[in-house]
């Protein structure tokens, strides 16, 4: 059995009050793992606010390195100093804003199970690569080059984010998010046995109180990771119970 999760992305918003709205967030009994992603500085107080709630604190990016001379960059291991308990790596705006690869998403990956943490590793194609004829080869490539080895259904989530999706309200059908999570399930379980049977896959890109429960229907969506409603309580708690009800 896959546990669901519910995965929240502030990206560059969030002030320390806004932290309140975490304390009110619950998953219900046996209900959906909670993680909220806030930016770097936040991660401390976000951890003091929900410390005895059922809501778990992440990173949104790491460094590849333990340590060194990396001005402004953060240590996977310093993320779990503060409280995280995963970090998500690759996601599509640090692919663009920093050009980073398949092969650094990797490399970061691996820092992050060296301190423990968990990494959500996110793909997603752009819109014209979702129009053209190579779109599932080309997210199947970046599944394949952007997650370890060593991968493990502990340590590892993977995020499917369409990049044209993401902030735009626009949503893929949902005979594209089955086709493409089925995909994503098929080759996990080609490369890793089990492990990859029992990975979760999370979609990700515009999910709103609105769509959650329908995207939540296929099989192999194991959860979400929101970016703009999961600022607000009043939004990410439907979302949440919507994934507890799937
Ligand atoms: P969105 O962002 O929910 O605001 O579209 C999703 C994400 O980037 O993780």
């Amino acid at each position: 059995m896959r546990r669901k999760l519910a995965a929240g992305n502030w990206k560059m918003n969030g002030t320390p009050e806004m932290l309140a709205e975490l304390s009110t967030l619950t998953g219900g009994e046996n209900g959906p793992q909670i993680l909220i992603c806030p930016p770097a500085p936040l991660l401390t107080r976000a951890a003091d606010v929900t410390l005895g709630s059922p809501v778990e604190i992440g990173g949104q990016d790491c460094h590849a390195n333990p340590k060194g001379a990396h001005t402004g960059d953060i240590a996977a291991s310093m993320l779990k100093d503060a409280g995280a308990s995963a970090v998500i790596v690759g996601h599509s705006e640090r692919r663009t804003d920093h050009a980073e690869t398949d092969a650094q998403v990797r490399a970061k990956a691996e820092a992050a199970y060296a301190a423990g943490l968990t990494a959500i590793i996110c793909i997603g194609e752009s819109e014209e690569e979702r129009l053209g004829p190579d779109c599932l080869d080309i997210i199947a490539a970046q599944l394949d080059g952007s997650t370890p080895d060593t991968a493990t259904a502990d340590n590892t989530v993977i995020a499917y984010e369409p990049i044209w999706a993401i902030g735009t309200g626009r949503v893929p059908t949902m005979e594209q998010i089955i086709e493409t999570h089925d995909m994503i399930r098929t080759k996990l379980t080609a490369r890793f046995g089990d492990a990859g049977a029992n990975m979760r896959v999370l979609y990700g890109g515009s999910v709103k109180p609105t769509n959650a429960a329908e995207i939540f229907e296929a099989e192999n969506v194991d959860g979400a990771l929101v970016g703009g409603a999961s600022l607000k309580a009043a939004d990410f708690q439907p979302i949440i119970d919507a994934l507890a009800a799937s």
